[in-house]
């Protein structure tokens, strides 16, 4: 598919883009993914130092655009992020330098800060792990995180990326981003579908034109929500896609798609692959029956606190 959105810069951005977070990281499954998703014709991928498969991303990449002579790196969108323990200004330099010599290519397209966490390093290559087990927290660059965004406009500024942002952020930690920010986040990337339509922070992002982009866009289906339910099981949502034939992936992934935001599926079978790139439109009944489903519901189902020992979210608890 070939719909693109606009970041505040100008920069245009493939609405769908091909998460590359592998569950089990099984080596060698994130190359045949990525390999089978850009031969599917997915153009953006989405990546994170933190996945610790951007070599294979890289390797995938580069054969790729060698196999493929029409189609060129420009062509492409990569995103990646700096991960907690590396948010010091020179670490997060080193950690695009890092990315950028794993994804094989000389600049990238979107970087992210992951969370609005900084911990404490163990080396470059880990992070600090507390005696509780958890991830030992840098305070004060955690509340004050404008060391770390200097860094991204750095990088910015030196064309290491066309465009810098965050993810997990929260309208408060934006309000304050915004206020020392030379260079606006042109992103968040956030936990979005039916069971957590995010509608607050979505209207503040378009209103302050930050992109919003969806990560575990069919709802997480590999967690069991405290509800009980999980998406792919919701009884209006499949009657929805089965009524028109079409997956209910599908139907997730144009219900963002259609209220105005990037939506990144994430598959490592071939099948689902093909079918999460084939785009659907829907009606404004379709539409309006998703909305219905959303609507006042508010179940997150990603949410690393017992991993960091800090939660973004302490309101939902
Ligand atoms: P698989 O790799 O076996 O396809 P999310 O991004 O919402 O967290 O969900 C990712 C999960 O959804 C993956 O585990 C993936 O498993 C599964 N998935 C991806 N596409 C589809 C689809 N079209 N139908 C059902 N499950 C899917």
């Amino acid at each position: 598919d070939g719909k693109t959105f606009t970041l505040s810069n100008g920069v245009t951005i493939p609405a769908v883009g091909f998460g590359t977070f592998a569950n089990e990281g099984a080596k060698g499954e994130t190359y045949k993914a990525v390999t089978h998703a850009l031969r599917t014709g997915y153009r953006h991928l989405d990546c994170a130092w933190y996945y610790l498969n951007e070599n294979e991303v890289g390797d995938a990449v580069h054969d790729f655009l060698k196999e493929t002579p029409s189609v060129k790196r420009e062509d492409l969108f990569i995103t990646t992020k700096v991960w907690n323990h590396l948010h010091r200004y020179d670490d997060v330099l080193w950690s695009i330098n890092n990315s950028l010599e794993k994804l094989r290519t000389s600049y990238i397209d979107l970087f992210l800060i992951h969370w609005p966490i900084a911990s404490e390093k163990d080396g470059q290559e880990k992070p600090k792990i507390g005696p509780d087990g958890k991830y030992v927290i840098l305070k004060d660059l955690t509340e004050n995180p404008q060391e770390t965004w200097q860094a991204l406009e750095q990088a910015y500024n030196e064309k290491k990326t066309r465009a810098i942002g965050v993810s997990n952020w929260t309208i408060k930690g934006l309000e304050q981003l915004l206020s020392f920010a030379k260079v606006k986040p042109q992103v968040n990337q956030i936990e979005v579908h039916p069971f957590l339509p995010n509608n607050e922070l979505i209207q503040y992002l378009f209103k302050h034109d930050i992109l919003p982009q969806a990560y575990s866009p069919l709802g997480s289906q590999n967690q069991v929500p405290t509800t009980g339910e999980r998406v792919s099981e919701n009884k209006t949502l499949n009657e929805i896609a089965n009524a028109r034939g079409s997956t209910l992936a599908q139907v997730l992934i144009a219900w963002g798609i259609r209220r105005g935001y990037v939506v990144l599926p994430k598959s490592s079978n071939p099948a689902r692959i093909e079918s999460n790139f084939q785009s659907i439109q829907l009606s404004d009944e379709e539409f309006a029956a998703v909305n219905a489903v959303a609507d006042d519901r508010h179940c997150r189902f990603v949410n690393m606190k017992d991993t960091f020992g800090y939660d973004v979210w302490p309101e939902e608890a």
